[in-house]
């Protein structure tokens, strides 16, 4: 079964056509990176999936549609998404933060407090800490957390790595495979190769709202270089 399958996918602002026809699939247990420069329309295409825009075209998860849902509704479904934007409550503790995100009313998910904080013992140290005074890299692993402790099958990650340090990007690399190893799937949506290269199984290449690329990450670095030239390299 295709985990994730997006299919003539369309999304607007206003008149500008931004979307025009995304189509790939994620399978369970992949990481699928989602490369492209800024302004290619990698955040769209997962606002749009997310149901948080407009758009006309197929989005099935795990055999269901999910054009016309509403967001909670997808998440519910299993469908995780860490935005761009650090998605957190800065009033409440790390703790706080992590229970928002359990889902209500289900058996316990393959994510508990004690995962999350073995995972991250930056966030146990701080767990009665006010989440507004973490760092930007802190808030990011938080909202990851939040989104896992609502037990997804995939998540949809926006540039994680985005102003963090090198050692700091090798880390999230990490937590990225622990999570396909216990079964989640990724669509990693970044900037840079070297992320990309390093852990994703399939690699997607986004230019003016299509996908222009899609193979290993080996093929697009040996084979590719009029892809890389034309859509990646600045
Ligand atoms: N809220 C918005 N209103 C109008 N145009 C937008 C908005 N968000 C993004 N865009 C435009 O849509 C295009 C794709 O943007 P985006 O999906 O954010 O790209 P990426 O995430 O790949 O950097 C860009 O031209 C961008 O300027
Ligand atoms: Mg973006």
């Amino acid at each position: 079964m295709t985990m994730l399958r997006v299919d003539d996918l369309h999304a607007w602002y206003g008149k500008s056509h931004v979307l025009q026809g995304v189509r790939f699939s994620v399978h369970p247990g992949e990481i699928v990176a989602l490369l492209g420069r800024n302004g290619s329309g990698r955040s769209t295409t997962a606002k749009a999936i997310m149901g948080l825009l407009d758009a006309s075209g197929r989005v099935d998860f795990k055999g269901a549609a999910l054009m016309g849902r509403k967001p909670y509704e997808i998440s519910r479904m299993g469908l995780g998404y860490v935005p761009e934007s650090r998605d957190i409550f800065p009033a409440l503790t790390v703790h706080q933060n992590l229970m928002l995100g359990q889902k209500s009313g289900a058996a316990a998910g393959r994510w508990g407090f004690d995962d999350m904080y073995q995972m991250f013992p930056r966030l146990r140290e701080r767990q009665h800490t006010e989440a507004g005074v973490l760092s930007g890299g802190e808030q990011q692993m938080l909202t990851l957390c939040r989104t896992l402790m609502g037990d997804p099958d995939l998540i949809i990650i926006d540039e994680p790595t985005e102003g963090l340090a090198p050692q700091v990007v090798e880390q999230v690399a990490g937590y990225l495979q622990n999570l396909r190893s216990r079964g989640v799937s990724v669509l990693l949506i970044e900037q840079k190769l070297t992320i990309a290269m390093a852990i994703s199984d399939r690699a997607l290449v986004m230019g003016h709202g299509q996908i222009v690329f899609e193979g290993t990450p080996q093929s697009l670095e040996t084979d590719a270089a009029a892809v890389r030239r034309e859509w990646l390299e600045v």
